[in-house]
C-alpha cells in the first residue's frame, strides 16, 4: 500500500480547500486553541510533508529543525515574517505565500480606516449608541478633516501602497512615498506620486499609511522620535504589521496630541482586549486584523495556499514563493 503524504494545517480552511487536499494527502487539521501551541506544532511538523500555516504561527529555526520530511510551508497570508524563510531555503523547504489576490481588499481597508478616522465615523457611531447625541447640528459638532488637498505619505509603495495611492488620488489627495528604491519615473507619473526621503515623508504628510513588511529594519520604526517629527494634525494608518510601530509610544503620542489620530488593523500582540490602552482613545479607529478579509479575497487566498502547497509537495516552486 502506498502511504499518502502528510499535510498538517494549523487551522481550518474553506471546505473546498480541505476537500481538494484530502483527495491527495493524509490531512490533519488542528482544531484546538488558536494559535496552535508551539509544543503541538513542533510535534506535528516532525513527520509532515507539507504545512499550511497562518501569519501568527511562529515557524522558526528550532521548529524547522524538527521537520524530517517537510517539503513546503504554505502560509495563508501575504506576510511571511513569522517564518524563518532564510533557514527554510537552506533546508530546501519551499515557502509559498498569497500576495496580489489581497491587494485590493487590503488597500480598501487602509482607505476605510483613513476615511473613518478623518471623518470620525466610528466615533459618531459610538456617540449615538452611547446615547450622547443630545443636540442637533452645531457649527463645531464632531468636525472632521477634509481629504481633498491633503498629503498622503505612503511608506512602502508596493502593490498595496500603489492601490491605496489610486484610491487617494480619486479623493484629490497629493501622494508622496518612500521606498528603499524609488519606482520608475514613468510609473511615478502615471500614478501621480512623488518620491521623498523617509524624513520628508514623516514631516510633510497629513496622513501616513504603512505598507512595509515587519523586518529587523522596520521593527518599531514608528516611535516617539518619529511621532515628534510628524505634523501635530497628522494621522497614522497601519494595515501592515503591528510591530512596525512602538505601540506604547503611539498611545502617548495620541494622548498628548503629538499626532491627531490613527487607524489600525494590526497590533504588536493580537488579539487586543477591552483593557488595551488604544481602546480607551476616541481618536483611534480599530479593526481586528481584517485587511484581506472579504469573502472573495479569502477564497482566492485559500486557492493560492492549496496551489502553493501542491507545487511544493511536487518539488516545484510555488506560484508565489519566498527564497527557494
Ligand atoms: C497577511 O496576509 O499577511 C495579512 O496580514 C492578513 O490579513
Amino acid at each position: 500500500m502506498i502511504m499518502r503524504k502528510k499535510v498538517f494545517l494549523t487551522r481550518t480552511l474553506h471546505d473546498f480547500a480541505l476537500k481538494e487536499l484530502k483527495k491527495k494527502y493524509q490531512v490533519e487539521v488542528h482544531t484546538g486553541k488558536i494559535p496552535i501551541p508551539q509544543t503541538k506544532l513542533r510535534s506535528k511538523i516532525k513527520d509532515a510533508d507539507g504545512l499550511i500555516c497562518f501569519p501568527y504561527d511562529v515557524i522558526n529555526k528550532e521548529t524547522i529543525d524538527l521537520a524530517q520530511n517537510l517539503k513546503v510551508i504554505s502560509t495563508y497570508s501575504v506576510g511571511f515574517d513569522h517564518i524563518d524563510t532564510e533557514y527554510a531555503k537552506e533546508k530546501k523547504i519551499r515557502v509559498g505565500y498569497t500576495p496580489e489576490v489581497l491587494t485590493d481588499a487590503t488597500a480598501d481597508l487602509a482607505f476605510s480606516l483613513l476615511l473613518d478616522v478623518l471623518r470620525r465615523v466610528s466615533e459618531g457611531d459610538r456617540i449615538i449608541r452611547d446615547g450622547m447625541w443630545k443636540v442637533i447640528y452645531g457649527a463645531h459638532d464632531y468636525v472632521g478633516v477634509d481629504l481633498q488637498g491633503k498629503t498622503l505619505g505612503v511608506l512602502g509603495l508596493g502593490r498595496i501602497g500603489m492601490t491605496l495611492a489610486k484610491r487617494a488620488k480619486a479623493f484629490d489627495m497629493k501622494i508622496i512615498y518612500h521606498n528603499r528604491k524609488p519606482i520608475s519615473k514613468s510609473k511615478e507619473r502615471s500614478l501621480g506620486v512623488k518620491y521623498v526621503s523617509f524624513e520628508r515623508l514623516i514631516s510633510q504628510s497629513d496622513v501616513i499609511s504603512i505598507h512595509v513588511p515587519h523586518t529587523s529594519e522596520t521593527e518599531k520604526m514608528f516611535n516617539m522620535k518619529t511621532f515628534k517629527k510628524m505634523k501635530k494634525k497628522s494621522f497614522l494608518i497601519n494595515t501592515s504589521r503591528g510591530k512596525v510601530v512602538n505601540e506604547k509610544d503611539l498611545v502617548t503620542a495620541l494622548k498628548r496630541g503629538i499626532i491627531s489620530g490613527a487607524g489600525l488593523d494590526v497590533f504588536e500582540k493580537e488579539p487586543i482586549g477591552k483593557s488595551h490602552p488604544l481602546v480607551k482613545l476616541q481618536n483611534v479607529v480599530l479593526a481586528p486584523h481584517v485587511g484581506s478579509s472579504t469573502k472573495e479575497t479569502r477564497v482566492k487566498m485559500a486557492q493560492i495556499t492549496v496551489k502553493n502547497l501542491n507545487l511544493g509537495m511536487n518539488g516545484k516552486k510555488p506560484i508565489y514563493s519566498v527564497g527557494y
